[in-house]
């Protein structure tokens, strides 16, 4: 069973970042996985927890986002959304509103995790510090509006590239990092450990990307 094997793969350790058997198992999605998740499926395969993909820009919303996130929070899953942040088309405090409005918010309902920033695929053109600010403006309105920080979904080498490696928000912004081997590698600037794991991009038993939560059930709970 291929998910028995990543689960053994995902035991390994590295000294920064101990990785534990307990860490809890997560899944992300997007209209890619369509509206036909069985997600108490996904529940009994031993996944506690699903970002689930709401915008894009700001004219985009994932068609299956309403069935995706009401079959995870049927199932009992902890879960959340993320935006695909289009840096170039608009500005970062407009995407967090759209974003807002579409499905992003975050509650202190026990069961909804803070939303996120994917950031990916190029730097749309900005210099490091156009998109420092863009992400700034972004998780300022976030922050101003949920009274929680967006966590960024990010590579180490996206970050490098596109933001010069800047420590400004490693003490701010939970870090969701992208890492598709047997460990995380090396962290962005300022950050010392990962909320989020994103270890592979392929589907297991479970559809979408696998992910972890570094620090045990009782932290993700919090
Ligand atoms: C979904 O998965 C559950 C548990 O494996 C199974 O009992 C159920 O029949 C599945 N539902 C559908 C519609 O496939």
């Amino acid at each position: 069973m291929k998910f028995a094997v990543l689960v053994a793969i995902l035991t390994v350790s590295t000294a920064a970042n101990p990785i534990k058997r307990s860490d809890p198992v997560g899944i992300d999605v997007s209209s890619h996985q369509g509206s036909a998740i069985n997600w108490s499926e996904v529940k009994a395969n031993g996944v506690i927890f699903a970002y689930i993909k709401a915008t894009e820009g700001t004219s985009y919303v994932n068609p299956d986002f309403g069935s995706q996130y009401a079959g995870a929070t049927k199932a009992d899953l902890i879960r959340g959304s993320y935006h695909f942040a289009q840096p170039a088309s608009s500005s970062g405090s407009t995407q967090a509103s759209y974003f807002i409005e579409h499905g992003g918010g975050w509650s202190a309902d026990g069961i909804t995790l803070p939303g996120a920033l994917d950031l990916e695929a190029g730097c749309y053109g900005l210099s490091a510090s156009s998109m420092i600010s863009w992400i700034r403006s972004f998780s300022t309105e976030y922050y101003s509006s949920e009274k929680r920080c967006a966590m960024l979904y990010i590579t180490t080498n996206w970050w490098k590239s596109c933001t010069g490696n800047s420590a400004a928000f490693a003490s701010s912004s939970p870090l969701w990092l992208a890492s598709w081997g047997s460990g995380m590698g090396a962290l962005p600037a300022g950050w010392t450990t990962a909320t989020f794991w994103q270890n592979s991009d392929h589907s297991s038993s479970n559809p979408g990307d696998q992910d972890k939560f570094i620090g045990g059930i009782t932290g993700l709970d919090k």
